[in-house]
């Protein structure tokens, strides 16, 4: 297949403020963006994957001032350490794109340029209740008891002339583009929330603020004495990163495209986002894909309430393998979930250090032992040969179905059940008990075995990459990592062994957990 002909992928994730360094709310979405991401590539498409800073606004302008620096110091110092972080993480970003870029602010001024032109864009004076934290006015029923139902605080009373863009135009198309698409926005629960905010009429949306308030912003280029309101700045990210209009990676990928966010910033793209796509003349993206709030024991992660994860923290504490394991595995995506450090060692205790660490290591051991880790052809299949090799094929289209759907707990379920299969058969199996019977069954047996390891390694890729990794080193493979595709996984028994297999150290070694907490390991810091 060459180049052009492959079939694309395209993943965002929102641009994160710089008033705050990353923490784990941030680093959850990341690394869903590049696990799918790296799914998608897996399955041989081309994948773009898009990361970056949203730079403008009110609330960067007060973090500037807090911290003492100016504004554009403090952004470019905030921005690098989002930059820098991802790859720590074993994020692989195409692409970082901050809404300072020269590039970005000239999409932006094109696309307001157009909308403007159209007669979509007017003046008016306006007054309403401005949250800072969200940057955007709430109606009064969006309020919980009168404060802003994500910051408990209570909005400011603004009053002032302002640019509003005519989003009431475009509500009854989305309705109906809503209607046509019913995974436009998924999971289910915020397509209703949408439709539930679609069901009173849409107000239009201020597109400005003064200079005079505000002079962090992209310029209006209609009108010197205002910049744009960071929304429309923002969301523009997802296309001027690509080279809109006429750059071949935008027409490339938009089409594909999918967003990633959580519940917080579902209006400004549920709503907003797709309205001012259509007033731009632009097909609208293609999945919104929302997931939950981390919620720490003591409620909201928050600054002021000093609860922050550390995602960088926790990585270098447990494994960076482990702790994206655990953020995979432990939310639903699209509920939310609790986080706490003690449910990530149970769950690196329990499901990577036992089922799957345990499968590893004396799998490998035995066929080094028995075999000088070298397979060679299997005999003829039994029984339950067949049944784990079925079962092990099944579980590869499973999960193709179910990561495309986002659900990628259940997807790690159905790799573990096989894991726990694949651990049963060695334990009925019993290749010690062959060692000394039967040599030709023995080897039909640690072969079955090597296999599904082979299949459970690529299917754990792009969850945990160096794991993967290592395995099929392990295994003594003649590919690994990408090279290993899910296609590959079609021919049972066709890999090439290229060296014997060898043992290696434990995959996880297991946390002790000392009086209910978690022991500090200090020989399970691995960092790419
Ligand atoms: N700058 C805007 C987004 C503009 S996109 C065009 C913004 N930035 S943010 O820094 O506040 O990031 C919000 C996003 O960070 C959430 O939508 C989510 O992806 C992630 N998370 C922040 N805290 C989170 C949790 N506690 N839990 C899960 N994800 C959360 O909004």
């Amino acid at each position: 297949m060459n180049q052009n002909s492959m079939d694309s992928f395209y993943i965002t994730t929102p641009i994160y403020y710089v008033n705050a360094e990353p923490h784990i709310g941030h680093a959850y979405t990341t690394i869903v963006a590049d696990v799918i991401a790296r799914f998608y590539r897996l399955s041989g498409f081309d994948s773009f994957f898009l990361t970056g800073t949203d730079e403008h606004g009110n609330k960067v302008v007060e973090a500037a001032e807090k911290s003492g620096e100016t504004v554009k110091a403090y952004v470019d110092r905030i921005s690098k350490t989002f930059k820098e972080t991802w790859p720590k993480l074993n994020i692989k970003n195409d692409y970082f794109v901050r809404t300072t870029d020269k590039n970005h602010q000239d999409t932006v001024s094109e696309i307001l340029s157009e909308v403007y032109a159209k007669g979509d864009i007017y003046f008016s004076e306006y007054e309403g209740k401005y949250c800072i934290g969200c940057e955007r006015f709430y109606t009064d029923t969006e309020l919980l008891q009168g404060n802003c139902p994500i910051h408990k605080s209570e909005p400011r009373l603004i009053k002032e002339e302002n640019y509003f863009f005519r989003m009431s135009n475009y509500q009854d198309w989305l309705i109906d583009h809503i209607d046509k698409h019913p995974d436009f926005i998924r999971p289910e629960r915020y397509r209703n929330e949408v439709i539930a905010f679609l069901k009173d009429p849409l107000e239009d949306l201020c597109i400005s603020r003064p200079k005079k308030r505000l002079s962090w912003g992209i310029p209006l280029h209609f009108d010197e004495n205002y910049v744009t309101y960071v929304w429309f700045d923002a969301l523009i990210n997802y296309i001027s990163a690509n080279g809109y209009p006429e750059g071949e990676q935008f027409k490339k990928f938009w089409p594909v495209a999918q967003h990633i966010i959580a519940k917080d910033i579902l209006k400004p793209h549920g709503i907003y986002w797709p309205c001012m796509l259509k007033a731009a003349g632009i097909e609208p993206y293609q999945h919104l894909n929302v997931h939950g709030y981390w919620n720490m024991r003591t409620g909201k992660m928050s600054k002021s309430l000093g609860n922050i994860v550390q995602p960088l923290d926790l990585a270098a504490k447990y494994g960076l393998d482990a702790f994206r394991y655990f953020l995979l595995r432990d939310m639903v995506f699209g509920l939310d979930s609790d986080f706490s450090e003690e449910s990530l060692v149970r769950r690196l205790n329990a499901d990577l250090a036992n089922d799957l660490g345990n499968l590893v290591s004396r799998s490998m051991a035995m066929t080094v032992k028995y075999l000088d880790g070298s397979l060679f052809a299997p005999g003829k299949l039994e029984e339950a040969d067949i049944g784990l090799r079925e079962a092990a094929l099944k579980v590869v289209e499973d999960y193709k179905g179910m990561m495309k759907a986002f659900a990628f707990n259940k997807a790690l379920i159905v790799i573990w059940e096989l894991i726990g299969r694949a651990n049963k058969y060695i334990d009925i199996m019993k290749p010690w008990v062959l060692a000394k019977s039967d040599r030709e069954r023995l080897g039909t047996v640690l072969h079955t075995i090597t296999e599904v390891i082979k299949m459970v390694s690529v299917l754990l890729w792009p969850f945990m990459p160096q794991t993967a990794e290592k395995i099929q080193h392990q295994l003594g493979l003649d590919r690994s990592g990408l090279e290993l595709t899910l296609d590959s996984l079609k021919e049972w028994g066709k890999t090439k062994q290229v060296r014997p297999i060898s043992k290696g150290p434990a995959l996880f070694p297991r946390v002790k957990v000392e009086e209910g907490r978690p022991a500090v390991l200090s020989d399970n810091v691995e960092l790419p």
